[in-house]
This record gives structure tokens, sequence and C-alpha cells, in this order.
């Protein structure tokens, strides 16, 4: 074939793989909804289809069709297909979870099945299909001229978006709060009093309260998201607003927070930051921030994809951004900070030690 040719149709493959990507997000939402993950789970060993099939009270006409979305899933490595042997000896096709699905069942600690579920929600993707008229209007986000108000306000106003939304974060924060006792430790160490400023459900709090006994902790919040916590010696749950006022510990913890901020108002959320530590007694008193470093030249290219995912949500659904290095150091040196260090142990996200 003509090389011309040839590049045509790589071109029009690769726009095809393009458009239909979008599939895969769905192919994921629909196993979540099924519940996959847990039934292969619960079988204990890997599951050939007609037992899936039955576990999931499939309809018998549409075995078929559950083959077909195992079929995309194993392919994108979500689950393992293997041969197994029955009782008379005769080979059969089973699956199995992998590394990546074992952070899909619904109840283990550090599922990631609702942050999995709200993040494909039809209301989160709907923003998307407003982008083109947010690009020529004056909303702050496509998400505000999609429902006419800020997430927050959204949130504040409809319960099950709040529920989803927070259950959503307490399983991202769940899932860091257990890597951060491990690989952190030195970040927490010597603290006795910390503020986790919109710190959701407070996830984080606990699990750092549970590691560092002498550590006590605040989770400031919206109204909306802590009504109703209950709280611990250690972990104190106040609703307020961080653009008001922080109150006053040895550190401050924003994790995926500065994120959800334009330039302007992330230096205001860092002075007041700075003022919440000023009158701190110990040595080494900071902010603690847990986000994305962007570096595209540097970083694989699938970690870049993944911060420019998050970025362009970041537009579609706050007015805030994903940060390269510059960018951070620039907010740092406007709020009044002296020095920062990044650690990048998080995978995709980084722990960044701001300094007075
Ligand atoms: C992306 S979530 C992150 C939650 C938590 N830090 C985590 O990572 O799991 C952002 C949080 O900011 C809170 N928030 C938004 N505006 C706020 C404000 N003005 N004051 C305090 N919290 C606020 C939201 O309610 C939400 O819990």
């Amino acid at each position: 074939m003509a090389s011309s040719s040839q590049d045509l149709l790589d071109a029009q493959a690769r726009v095809w793989n393009h458009i239909f990507s979008y599939i895969n997000s769905m192919a994921l939402r629909s196993a979540l909804e099924l519940r996959i993950p847990d039934a292969i789970h619960k079988h204990g060993e890997p599951i050939t289809l007609s037992q899936l099939a039955d576990a999931l009270y499939i309809n018998a006409a549409k075995s078929n069709a559950l083959y077909r979305l195992m079929r995309i899933l194993v392919h994108s490595k979500l689950f393992d297909k293997v041969t197994i042997s029955d009782q008379v000896e005769r080979e059969e096709e089973a699956y199995s979870l992998t590394r990546v699905s074992r952070l899909l069942i619904g109840d283990e600690p550090l599922s990631l099945v609702p942050f999995a579920l709200v993040h494909t929600d039809p209301a989160f993707i709907d923003p998307f299909h407003h982008m083109t008229e947010w690009f020529r209007d004056e909303s702050p986000s496509a998400f505000f001229t999609t429902n006419g108000m800020d997430h927050w306000e959204f949130a504040a106003k409809d319960e099950k978006s709040n529920q989803g939304f927070n259950e959503a974060m307490a399983a991202d924060a769940r899932f860091v709060g257990s890597i951060l006792v491990k690989e952190c430790k030195h970040v927490f160490e010597g603290l006795e009093t910390m503020v986790d400023v919109a710190g959701g459900t407070g996830e984080v709090a606990k699990a750092l309260a549970r590691s560092f006994s002498g550590l006590k902790c605040i989770v400031l919040d919206l109204p909306h998201v802590v009504a109703g916590m209950e709280g611990s010696e250690n972990v104190r749950f106040v609703s307020g607003d961080m653009f008001d006022f922080i109150p006053p510990a040895d550190a401050v913890f924003l994790k995926w927070i500065l994120h959800d901020w334009g330039d302007e108002d992330c230096v205001k959320i860092l002075r007041n930051c700075k003022e919440a530590i000023a009158n701190s007694k110990i040595n080494g008193k900071k902010v603690i921030i847990v986000d994305m470093v962007v570096d595209e030249e540097k970083q694989a290219h699938e970690a870049t994809e993944t911060h420019l995912f998050m970025d362009l949500l970041m537009m579609a659904y706050c007015p805030g951004k994903e940060r390269s290095e510059k960018e951070w150091a620039k907010l740092f040196a406007a709020a009044g900070f002296k020095k920062y260090e990044i650690t990048p142990t998080l995978g995709v996200r980084s722990i960044i030690e701001v300094f007075l």
C-alpha cells in the first residue's frame, strides 16, 4: 500500500481511538455498577463467564454481552483471563482480579469505587458538553455555565451531590492517608497540632492522628460537609470558610485544595495559612500541600496525561488548574513564604512543604 494511504489510515485509527476513549470510562462504570470486582473477589478463585453471569444476576440472553464487556476490560488490563480445568479436566477460561481491579472492590478499605462512580456520573461529565459555551461567556467554570452556580454552592443545595462528592473525596483521602503514614512520617513528626483545611470528612486527619499519638488535628470545611461529623479526642471538626479564618496550629495541611482555585484565591488561602502557623512555637512550622506538580519534559507520558486530564477537570469544574514548579514557587513567594521542598512520593501527586 502507498505510504500516503497507510498514513491516512493510521491517522484515522488515532482519531477513532480518541473519539471512543470515553468507552473505557463507561465500561469501567458498568463493571462497578454491576459489582464485577466484588463478585470475582467473593468467588475466591478465577471465575468463569457463566459463574460470573449467575453471581451478577445477568439476564440469560445477555451473557455474550457480559463476555464482550469483560473482553475490553481484560484488554485494558483491569482483569486477567486465565485458563482453569473443571472437575473432568476440561479447560475453561476464567477471570481474575489484577492489582488494578483490587482497588475496585467495593468494601475494601482502600477502594476507589466512590471516586470512580462520581467522576463518571453524567452530572460530572455534563460541564464538558458546555465547554465551548464557557470559552465564550463570563463564567468562572463550565460547571457554573451548566448549573448557574459553583460546585460548592451546588453541593450545599443538593444533598445527593454533596454526599457523593464527599464519599469520593473520602475514598481518595483514605488511600492517600494510608501512604502518608507509611512513607512520609518525617513530614509529620514533631507536630503537635495540625489543621486540615478543607479536609472533607477528615479521613487524612484520622489516619495521621491514629499514627502520631501526640498529634491533635482540626478538620475545617464548609458547614454542609462537616454537619453531623463526629470528632474524637484527637480529631475535631470545625465549620468555617478558609477565606475568612484558619485556626492556629503548628502546620496547615492542604490536600487537593489549591488546584481548585485560581492564583489570586490561592494567595489569599496561603496568606491565611501563614497567619495560622505564625505563632506556633515549634521548629519547622509549615504548610503541607498534597497536589500535582506538572513537568511535561521530565515526567513519563502516562503521568503527564493524568496531570493534563486533572487540569481540564479543574478547568471544567472550578476556576482551578494543575501547576508546574515555577507556578507553585510564584504563589508561595506572593503569599510571603521563604522556601519550599517538593517530595514526589505520592505517585502522580507530590508533597510540597512550604516554610516561613
Ligand atoms: C477537592 S475537595 C478536597 C477534600 C479533602 N481535602 C480531600 O482531598 O479529600 C475540596 C474541599 O474544599 C472544601 N471547600 C470549598 N470551599 C471552601 C471554603 N471556602 N472553606 C472551607 N472549605 C472549602 C469543599 O467542601 C471540599 O471538601
